[in-house]
């Protein structure tokens, strides 16, 4: 029963037909939603990206073939010619934007049948999330994935026209590259031509723009996909897509940070009215950790952790002590007027949070009615106690939590995480609110317990503070990046930095992270060699667009906002993807299986 458009045009989305157009003869054109059936009149949803029009078929001014009407079901797709009226005002729907009016209905074509649907395709119908998945297609009707998509595109082209403006070039750069290392593990795609070599699919355009800006491109950007093959999260796809730009002729982080701050305030302004800070809130790495123990800050509210080492190194706590002397620190954070509503479960619960967290242990300190108590406070004398309460602002019905270690980056992170399970609890977040900040002065290195040796904390061309590059042999943990991050609600949203230009240092850096000379040659060869042939001073960034839209639409699924996402496991559930292929495929890449081993799984 399939019939043909014969190139019938709509008059209108459905979702925009409105009282202008009354008593005129229309076109629409859409899916059937919900449908209501009275024998000889049947009132029907109809459907597409823009919305709902209520369509009404009556038999007695049918000038069609009626059977048909009867046959319509779920998801039909149909082009429906009548008058458009104004409805009975008893039956206005004041939901519906088009809720007014309906379109009574001369005849239709049906255009497309369909099988009884898996899940309904309406915003209330709850559907676990692997079937909707499964039948992306029918999910991303649902006028929510409509309008999440068009949001997307509407920031892709606020960013380009904004960019382009400023005169940056989109410039696209291969998906076919050299496997680089960069951080997490690269998908790998073997060659034909090449027996046992590989390309890998770009975790991030970082090489290639850093190569067109020693081709003189000057301002390059490009909306990129980015492939890493890393454990997945809720803000984290294997497959995601950065607005990532370089800029030459710069070497200070102010100068791309200005840029990126008038583009994130222009997406918020016209995408969800909303007036971000004129200027940006700015904090290095070390207060960020130090105050709330993290590099990226939820800023929507307080609970601020506090240092008390110089307090504990002089207490009788061995462990304590032990810690402060061997670098580590020793840091609280005061559950402020929360001790009535914290039971014993619950403070076990919360020191059993902090261990999975890699945090050792964690004490307290509950400040009752008659003063602080607790199996800690023998070991601090009245004036330390007085000191840390002062500190931390101790007062009746706190409870300060405490947490020391010879890992200062542990004690800081893992109260940054109690700091956020607690405001959970506690409901402090306010989720219409939006708090941006840079995050400033990485460190340049961390130390890898695993390598036994100082790592690259961004990547290897980023460049050290200028009155930090003489510490680069000496004190490694003491040199700062010319990097920044920009943080949206606790979220990373991007991340960039000024690059080394200057071969000299480029080297020294690479000595620093004890690459050998041949490994230099074989991983970057092609790119140290182009610094050669004279790079200008660059910086840049990329912003993540999937988190970019997380936030304007305030999910807390990455999957939300991405057209046909992967699942936990990086599987696509629409395709089956990953999948066999057929051996001639194998043999053509000279790829053999062998068995996995599963046992150590
Ligand atoms: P970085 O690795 O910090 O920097 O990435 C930049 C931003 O990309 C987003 N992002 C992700 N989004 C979803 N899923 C992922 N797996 C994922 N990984 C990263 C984050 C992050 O802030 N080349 C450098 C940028 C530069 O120096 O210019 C880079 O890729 O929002």
């Amino acid at each position: 029963m399939y019939e043909k458009l014969d190139g019938r045009k709509r008059t209108s989305y459905c979702g925009e037909f409105n009282e202008t157009q009354l008593n005129t003869n229309v076109t629409a054109m859409g899916w059937v939603g919900k449908r209501r059936d009275f024998g000889g009149l049947v009132f029907v949803d109809l459907r597409d990206r823009t919305g709902i029009v209520q369509v009404v078929f009556n038999e007695s001014t049918f000038k069609g073939d009626y059977s048909k009407v009867d046959l319509l079901r779920n998801e039909f797709v149909i082009c429906v010619q009548g008058k458009l009226v104004i409805r009975d005002e008893d039956t206005y729907n004041p939901k519906l934007p088009t809720g007014t009016v309906e379109i009574r209905v001369d005849d239709m074509q049906v255009l497309a049948s369909s099988n009884p649907v898996p899940f309904l395709v309406d915003e209330d119908t709850k559907v676990s999330d692997n079937t909707r998945l499964k039948y992306r297609y029918l999910d991303l009707r649902r006028l929510t994935m409509q309008n999440i998509l068009k949001l997307r595109s509407k920031v892709c082209k606020i960013t380009r026209d904004y960019l382009d403006e400023l005169g940056f070039l989109e410039i696209e750069t291969p998906a076919l590259g050299k496997s680089t290392p960069e951080g997490a593990r690269d998908y790998l795609v073997p060659s034909r031509t090449f027996p046992n070599k590989f390309f890998a699919l770009p975790q991030s355009p970082q090489i290639y723009k850093q190569l067109l800006m020693i081709s003189g491109v000057d301002k390059y950007y490009q909306i990129a996909k980015c492939f890493r093959d890393e454990d997945l999260r809720a803000d984290r796809q294997p497959e995601f897509t950065q607005i990532d730009m370089e800029l030459s002729f710069v070497d200070q982080e102010e100068q791309v940070m200005s840029i990126v701050e008038i583009l994130i305030k222009k997406i918020f302004k016209q995408t969800i009215n909303v007036d971000l800070d004129e200027k940006f809130l700015r904090m290095t790495w070390r207060e960020a950790m130090d105050r709330f123990g993290s590099d990226k800050p939820d800023m929507r509210f307080g609970l601020e952790l506090k240092n008390i080492s110089h307090v504990a190194q002089n207490c009788l706590l061995e462990p304590f002590k032990k810690a402060v002397a061997n670098g580590g620190s020793v840091r609280v954070l005061n559950a402020k007027g929360r001790l009535n509503e914290l039971s014993r479960t619950d403070l076990e619960k919360l020191v059993n949070f902090v261990k999975s967290c890699g945090a050792p242990g964690m004490s307290y300190i509950t400040y009752g009615e008659d003063g602080p108590k607790g199996p800690l406070i023998k070991f601090f004398t009245q004036e330390q106690l007085d000191e840390i309460m002062k500190i931390c602002d101790g007062d009746k019905n706190d409870i300060i939590f405490f947490i020391a270690d010879e890992d200062d980056n542990l004690v800081c992170s893992s109260l940054g995480k109690l700091r956020l399970h607690l405001a959970e609890m506690f409901n402090l977040i306010d989720e219409n609110d939006y708090k941006v900040l840079w995050v400033t002065d990485f460190p340049q290195f961390e130390y890898s317990k695993e390598e036994k040796r100082f790592v690259a904390m961004h990547h290897p061309f980023t460049c050290p503070k200028d009155e930090d590059v003489q510490y680069l042999f000496t004190d490694p943990a003491r040199v700062r990046a010319k990097a920044y991050d920009i943080v949206v609600n606790g979220y990373e949203l991007g991340g960039g930095s000024i690059r080394i230009n200057d071969q000299d240092l480029q080297e020294n850096m690479f000595k620093a992270l004890k690459f050998s000379e041949e490994q230099i040659q074989e991983l970057f060869g092609f790119f140290v060699n182009a610094f050669k042939y004279g790079a200008p001073p660059h910086g840049g960034l990329a912003i993540g667009l999937d988190r970019l839209i997380m936030l304007l639409v305030k999910t807390t699924d990455i999957k939300d906002v991405i057209a046909f996402p992967k699942i936990q496991t990086a599987m696509d559930l629409l395709t089956g993807a990953p999948d066999y292929v057929a051996d001639k495929q194998l043999e053509d890449v000279y790829i053999k299986l062998v068995e996995p081993d599963l046992k150590d799984e």
